[in-house]
């Protein structure tokens, strides 16, 4: 018999390990399963022959097991093999061009010539836009109270809030996608890589300043209840949740640039001391990367959501949500030299959604 712990650690490993273990219920079935599953198991490498005589024994005896440390050794065991789609080791990509094609690392120079348009405000022109511009600046409310100018800080939680839409967004375009069964007009790709972005940003401020125990409590409680509001509010309406996103954007560069400000006049610091997750995602320049060119750096990403979100907030409400027409025709047009602009949102953008409101 087991001892309690002992069992229910084994349950918990028979339900980690395979389904298929399910099937064992006598030491006479227990044998022949041993066998598929060794042959399972076995593939190219010595170190899963070792798992799969591992695991072999492990049910063969697991009337033997003692202790915790058992279950614990076998553990270990099993994690030393990984499954080979698993054999690669994720490098997060950048969202913007800039940073994926640059050849050299980017100087301050090179970042200061991002032309982000930094003042683009998407003038709300609907009764959504409307909406969603004041859900964006009733939640600047308590952010302003609570942090004030401590950018640092604010960014910490600016960037757990932001990388909420992005993953709400493409989990519920991908159930609808398998609901229809019809392909999601190549969206959730772009959505789950912005939420990537932004967890980028958090992991990179969070190796700037160490939020304490209170900011880390409030950042669990925000994220409780935004993912959650984000979630319903995206099941309501997706154009205006699209919309609060751009909004949260244009807000995300405001706060960027008053922290830029606040290093230019000498309020914070521009320390020398930039972490290598932010030097090899940006593609910095190690020799001369300072806080402030990481901030130019984050901003001109939230420059990047801020268009993305609005634009597929314009193309649910025109009905136009596949992407992928428009994109090969930008690209047939531009082969054809009709057009030397492939993409991107132009100068003329403010004043067509200023036009939109008069009309
Ligand atoms: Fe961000
Ligand atoms: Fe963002």
């Amino acid at each position: 018999m087991f001892r309690p712990a002992t069992r229910t650690s084994f349950l918990v490993l028979k339900r980690d390990l395979t389904p298929s273990l399910q099937y064992v219920k006598q030491p006479s079935t227990s044998l022949i399963f041993i066998k598929s599953i060794s042959t399972r198991l076995i593939s190219t490498t010595d170190s899963s022959k070792s798992t799969a005589t591992t695991l072999g024994n492990t049910i063969q005896h697991q009337n033997h097991f003692k202790n915790e440390n058992d279950v614990a050794r076998l553990h270990e065991e099993l994690l030393k093999e990984i499954p080979s789609p698993l054999l690669r080791i994720p490098h997060p990509k950048p969202v913007r061009d800039e940073f994926i094609d640059a050849k050299t690392p980017l100087t301050t120079k090179d970042l200061e010539s991002i032309d982000i348009k930094v003042n683009l405000h998407r003038v709300p022109v609907t009764l959504a836009d409307k909406i969603a511009f004041q859900i964006v600046k009733s939640l600047r409310i308590p952010a302003d109270w609570f942090f004030k100018k401590k950018y640092m800080h604010r960014a910490v939680m600016l960037e757990t809030v932001a990388a909420v839409p992005g993953m709400v967004a493409a989990t519920l375009r991908h159930l609808r996608s398998l609901r229809k069964m019809q392909h999601d007009g190549g969206w959730i790709e772009h959505l789950l890589h912005e939420a990537e972005n932004e967890r980028m940003h958090l992991m990179t401020w969070m190796r700037f300043s160490q939020p304490n125990l209170w900011e880390r409590f409030l950042v669990a409680v925000v994220q409780g209840g935004w993912y959650n509001i984000y979630f319903l509010l995206y099941l309501l309406s997706p154009k205006i949740a699209h919309r609060v996103a751009g909004y949260l954007e244009e807000d995300a560069i405001i706060s960027y640039t008053a922290f830029l400000n606040e290093i230019d006049n000498g309020n914070i610091p521009n320390t020398k001391e930039v972490p290598d997750i932010a030097i090899e995602y940006w593609n910095l320049d190690r020799e001369t990367a300072t806080l402030r060119d990481v901030v130019l750096a984050v901003r001109a990403d939230e420059a990047a959501h801020r268009d993305s979100n609005h634009h597929f907030s314009d193309r649910i409400i025109l009905k136009r949500e596949d992407l992928r027409e428009d994109i090969r025709r930008i690209f047939a047009e531009a082969e054809s030299h009709t057009t030397n602009k492939i993409a991107g949102i132009n100068e003329a953008a403010t004043a067509k959604w200023a036009r939109k409101e008069k009309s």
